[in-house]
């Protein structure tokens, strides 16, 4: 395991011991060259949120530390090493790091003497799983090692990457670059510290085991909640009373997912017999609007056809329901006069806020540029006027119009792809990154937003 200093070698070689002894009854030895016994368990458990002492007490893992080992030989220091691991019976051995060392001793050793004898006598005799720590320097981008990466069966290197698009935000990478008997996904992963070390791998669609109904999630004096804690969190408190909340989002982010972020919102406000009025992204249409909603969140016909409605271009040939609403997609005027009327429609039969959905891909599409900015305005000031929320969608591509309503939102969040993992972040208010995964504990779809630190 190599890396420059602060990637997260230590974390990653606690947490190695951790969960070998917790999951797997593997006990391990923690061989520290640089930090002190004591410290080491302290910031480890910090770390990873959990008792390290406890576990050294209960003799399931051993640290050694050998900070001061230069008046002894070489052979002697290996000696110790195995002898340890030995008398634990240990699966699991982390030598951090076999950059210090080789360089601990009052005369440095040669690092393959030390790989060598490593090799003979814990990993081949023992069945012992090695992970030995390299020290990258700040700056240098190889690894500097030489023969250690062909005799290692396994190399990872960790990573700290500021990424210019996400305006200066870091990104924290593993890159597998061999790792023998196992087939790889891909060679380039992200991974954050938070609870530990934990990678994240591309975004995957999960099953809903048993469907349940949406369960409303309370508001405050002042917001409303996202519908997903998650995002509230993310959001401080989620979407403020009588707002306009931005979403960028990059093309390569699937319909599926950036609903997955977006939609707990609208079932949160049905859940409690409050309006939604929909313009949708290209490729949805009422009836699909429809019953996503009654799939995935377990809502019934009658809630949808009195609480929902989509606007829809109209082809001539949908059929009439309570939840649709034909625009004529001709005379800009006409149609932005229909639109505001359909948001006005069920917020006044329930009598209760309502929330509002505009693809401005949709409206461009429809009503070009001019006809965009003026209906997201119009939106806007009656929201804000009303106290209620809207929500924009849009994309990079779409930059006059989003320049716009950058100024006039009140949040204004962007979704992105990196090595597969699915991105949040906030502009406004400023927030670090986020990964999101698909959470269906509940029953039905919620985001799952865990930080990158
Ligand atoms: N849960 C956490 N929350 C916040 N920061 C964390 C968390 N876990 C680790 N860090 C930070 O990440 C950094 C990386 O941890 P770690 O000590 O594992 O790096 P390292 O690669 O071993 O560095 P070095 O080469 O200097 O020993 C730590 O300095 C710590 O500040
Ligand atoms: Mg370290």
């Amino acid at each position: 395991m190599a890396g420059n200093p602060g990637t997260g070698k230590t974390v990653f070689g606690g947490q190695f011991l951790y969960r070998g002894a917790v999951d797997h009854k593997e006990r391990g030895v923690y061989v520290s060259f640089a930090e002190s016994r004591g410290r080491l368990l302290h910031n480890l458990s910090r770390h990873l949120e959990v008792d390290l002492g406890k576990l050294a007490e209960e003799g399931a893992i051993k640290v050694l530390d050998l900070q001061a080992v230069k008046e002894e030989g070489v052979s002697t220091v290996l000696e110790m090493i195995v002898e340890e691991t030995r008398a634990l019976n240990a699966k699991r051995l982390v030598v951090d790091s076999l950059t210090a060392m080789a360089q601990a001793f009052k005369e440095p050793v040669e690092l393959r003497i030390i790989l060598q004898m490593l090799f003979s006598r814990l990993i081949e005799k023992m069945g012992c799983t090695a992970l030995l720590i390299v020290e990258v320097p700040t700056g240098r981008r190889e690894l500097g090692l030489g023969m250690e990466e062909f005799v290692a069966d396994g190399v990872m290197i960790l990573r700290k990457r500021v990424i210019p698009r996400l305006d200066g935000r870091l990104v924290r990478e593993l890159e597998v670059s061999k790792m023998r008997g196992t087939e790889l996904q891909q060679p380039l992963y992200l991974f954050t510290l938070h609870k530990g070390f934990k990678v994240l791998p591309p975004f995957k669609v999960k099953p809903v085991d048993e469907k349940r109904r949406f369960q409303a999630m309370p508001d405050t004096d002042t917001h409303f909640s996202t519908g997903s804690g998650d995002l509230d969190e993310v959001i401080n408190g989620g979407y403020p009373k009588g707002s306009l909340a931005l979403y960028e989002i990059d093309d390569d982010i699937s319909q599926l997912e950036w609903e997955l972020l977006l939609c707990p919102a609208l079932a949160n406000f049905m859940s409690q017999g409050r309006g939604g009025t929909i313009l949708p992204a290209g490729g949805i249409d009422a009836d699909i609007a429809a019953r996503a909603v009654m799939n995935l969140y377990g809502f019934t016909q009658e809630e949808v056809d009195s609480l929902l409605r989509v606007q829809e271009p109209q082809t001539g040939t949908s059929p009439d329901r309570p939840y649709r609403s034909l625009l004529e997609g001709l005379d800009a005027e006409k149609d932005i006069a229909q639109l505001m009327r359909t948001m006005g429609e069920v917020k006044e039969e329930t009598g209760k806020p309502a929330i509002y959905y505009i693809s401005l891909d949709t409206a461009e599409t429809l009503w070009g540029e001019e006809a965009t900015r003026r209906i997201g305005s119009l939106a806007t000031i009656k929201v804000k006027k009303e106290h209620d929320v809207v929500i924009k969608l849009t994309h990079p591509a779409l930059k006059k119009i989003n320049e716009k309503f950058v100024n006039l939102a009140d949040l204004h969040l962007k979704m992105v792809k990196e090595h597969g993992a699915i991105l949040l972040y906030g502009e406004k208010p400023r927030t670090g990154l986020y990964v999101m995964e698909m959470d269906t504990s509940q029953g039905y779809l919620l985001p799952k937003l865990t930080p990158i630190i």
